[in-house]
């Protein structure tokens, strides 16, 4: 019987360098959009796929992303005794559970395969989630909701994936693409971030994935990969033909918040979206036209 998907993983250690000087003393993660950080978005995403733990494999200079999911008292105080119950609330809640959360290090930034890798003990020997912060998904129903009824129905890994323009397939893992039914695409191969000329395809692989343990076994190999670096995409190529693996073409719009444009774009999404900003912004958007 195939295990229910009860972790989740989120990698946090790397170093945010495309927003330097931004980054320099603070977690990218904790870069918001609108009024929440990104690592927050991810988290609401697995708690609503019903992930009971969350799994931070982080690096030096990332405690701010552990203050923010822990109580801050004094603010919850001073916030309390003034009357400001709904902003009291909004902190309360993003407190994670006693014993739902673990924080791991990567003491050295050798990959984003390697930063799963860290969290194998934490994983064990179940099928778990990976969610990169940097993609932010704004959907109806969360991506990694929807991602987990394929789970359920294919009893295998599951990536989310979406079409990109050809020019930018050196930026992704690139699927080598089999049969496709509905928003399944059976994965061939993988490829991690080919020139255009030698892409299988422009499915790429946008960041959430749900894999099974035996991923840890390839992981451990260590093998450097692109950029020298332990890639996720590699050893998820290995697994291809152990169990099923597919591409799940997600519903709803994604924004690459690892890239400033990106990152500027979902603000402007995020905020248009909201009653309480959208004419606003409008209006100063019209402004500079
Ligand atoms: C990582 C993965 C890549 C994937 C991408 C999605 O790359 O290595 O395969 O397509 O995330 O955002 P990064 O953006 O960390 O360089």
């Amino acid at each position: 019987m195939i295990q229910r998907v009860r972790k989740a993983v989120f990698p946090v250690g790397g170093l945010g360098t495309r927003f330097l000087p931004a980054t320099k003393s603070m977690p990218k993660e904790m870069l918001p959009v609108v009024d929440k950080p990104l690592i927050q978005y991810a988290v609401e995403e697995a708690k609503a796929a019903g992930i009971e733990e969350f799994i931070f494999v982080t690096g030096r200079g990332k405690t701010a992303i552990e203050d923010h999911f822990d109580h801050s008292i004094e603010l919850e105080n001073i916030l309390s005794s003034t009357g400001r119950k709904s902003e009291a609330k909004l902190l309360s809640e993003l407190v994670l559970e006693p014993g739902q959360v673990a924080y791991t290090r990567q003491q050295e930034p050798l990959g984003l395969g390697h930063a799963v890798w860290c969290a194998r003990e934490l994983v064990g020997n179940e099928p778990f989630a990976v969610l990169l912060a940097d993609d932010l998904i704004q959907a109806e129903t969360p991506c990694l909701k929807q991602m987990l009824t394929a789970f359920y129905q294919t009893s295998g890994n599951i990536i989310a994936v979406m079409n990109v323009p050809k020019q930018h397939t050196a930026r992704y893992g690139i699927v080598d693409m089999g049969k496709e039914t509905g928003s399944l695409v059976e994965v061939k191969g993988l490829v991690e971030k080919p020139a255009p000329e030698k892409a299988p395809s422009t499915l790429s692989v946008i960041g959430r994935y749900i894999l099974l343990p035996e991923i840890f076994e390839y992981l451990g190999q260590k093998e450097k990969g692109r950029g020298g670096e332990i890639q996720l995409t590699d050893s998820m190529a290995k697994l291809i033909g152990n169990s099923p693996f597919h591409g799940f073409k997600f519903e709803g719009h994604r924004f690459d918040c690892g890239d400033k444009a990106g990152f500027i774009e979902a603000n402007l999404a995020f905020s248009l979206s909201r009653d309480d900003m959208r004419d606003e912004i409008f209006s100063i958007i019209e402004s500079y036209k």
